[in-house]
């Protein structure tokens, strides 16, 4: 297609001078340059940041880390999980390999995350585990799913993919959960240099199987003799039925993290003052749905999403989407597919699947170019042609 003048950009943010420095010093002087020092002291400062008791373990990706929590849970064929409908297709596929089924929740319009009251009529007797995505940066409502397992053995996953950072009162995501996931990939509101993840282990049950697990079952023999007799490491099977896995994070991305984290608030604070700025613009339009604000609740605003809101307007997204990239050369883009829109997970569940609410939203929706560094002069070129597109339409 024509070229953009405003793109969709896959890197969310730029490195400073001294977080280049960092890779840098790593290549030249670490060794060795996996699991070692810099990977203990990252997932301490992710620890310290989260404030949370729990083990943090640093991956190569968000979907390697809900990975090992779906490896951990001894998952049956009976057992189901609950996920969002509408998530990036990463937050189902790991249960996937295992006989349990998936159950789609919901999501709630004004907030776009899991939908409370769908929830409570999904939770039965075979539910083994629920995932609740913090999307495009806003924690969901944790507080009432927790109240509504509080007396059942369900198993809590918090997906933080996209929420690094962001909270319910001082209470950062990541830490109400069983098991928390965060993706550092690279539009991720803070990546280490493309791809990485962070699996932070709140249940102490599950926090032992995961050095084994995370790196192909290594460990020392019980009787060494020797450091090299047996042989120098053992390969173990900690959880029956499961082959291990090898997805521990470099030392060069565990370094970045660490100077990263210092300015993930910065970075997030830039994205919430761009995010409100542009909400508030449009606010003439109340048609065009942007995420509640939930008092309490700090959205980091991995994305700036929004949806068209058919019973107060008429305005066809793809009408706007067409105006805004052919006229106004801004690469508007539609996120996450329904899953069970998806053959893959069709052929899965053996099912069709509506739900009314992800359906509607996503059938409507637009997702606006949000990447960190966008120049001002671009942002506000954004906020004036989505003025004059919507215009358009309107008129
Ligand atoms: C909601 C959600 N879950 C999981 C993932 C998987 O993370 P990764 O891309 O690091 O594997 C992503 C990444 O896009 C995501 O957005």
């Amino acid at each position: 297609m024509k070229k953009f003048k405003i793109n969709w950009s896959s890197k969310s943010h730029t490195y400073t001078r001294k977080e280049k420095n960092a890779v840098i010093e790593v290549m030249t002087n670490a060794d060795p340059l996996t699991q070692g020092k810099y990977l203990k002291n990252f997932e301490l400062d992710i620890k310290k940041y989260l404030n949370t008791k729990g083990k943090v373990f640093g991956v190569t990706s968000g979907a390697s880390a809900i990975e090992l929590a779906a490896a951990t849970l001894n998952l049956k064929e009976n057992d189901e999980i609950i996920v969002p409908a509408h998530t990036y297709c990463a937050t189902a596929l790991p249960f996937t390999r295992y006989k349990a089924k998936i159950k789609w929740v919901d999501i709630d319009l004004d907030t776009m995350t899991i939908s409370i009251e769908h929830l409570k009529k999904l939770i039965g007797k075979k539910t083994k585990a629920i995932v609740a995505v913090h999307l495009y940066g806003l924690p969901s409502n944790i507080l009432e799913i927790k109240k509504l397992i509080s007396k059942k053995k369900i198993i809590f996953i918090e997906d933080c993919a996209q929420s690094l950072g962001a909270k319910i009162k001082d209470k950062k995501v990541g830490t109400f959960g069983d098991f928390a996931v965060f993706s550092l990939h690279a539009q991720k509101n803070l990546t280490t240099l493309g791809e990485g993840g962070i699996l932070v282990v709140n249940k102490k049950k599950y926090q032992k199987f995961i050095p084994g697990l995370r790196h192909n079952g290594h460990r020392q023999f019980k009787n060494k003799r020797n450091y090299w007799q047996p042989a120098m490491v053992d390969v173990c099977q900690d959880i029956k039925g499961i082959t291990p896995f090898n997805f521990p994070m470099t030392e060069a991305q565990a370094f970045l993290g660490s100077q990263l984290l210092k300015r993930v608030e910065e970075l997030n604070k830039k994205r919430i003052q761009r995010a409100e700025q542009f909400i508030k613009s449009m606010s003439k339009y109340p048609f065009l749905k942007f995420q509640k604000n939930i008092k309490n609740y700090k959205n980091v605003y991995h994305l700036l999403p929004a949806w068209f809101d058919k019973k107060i307007c008429r305005i066809n997204r793809d009408d706007f989407i067409d105006i805004m990239s052919k006229k106004y050369k801004i690469k508007v883009i539609v996120q996450f597919y329904p899953l069970y829109r998806y053959d893959f997970f069709k052929k899965l569940n053996n099912n069709e699947f509506k739900l009314k609410n992800t359906d509607l939203f996503f059938d409507n929706m637009i997702s606006f170019p949000f990447h960190e560094w966008m120049s001002e002069k671009d942002f506000n070129y954004m906020i004036k042609s989505t003025h004059k597109a919507i215009n358009t339409l309107i008129n």
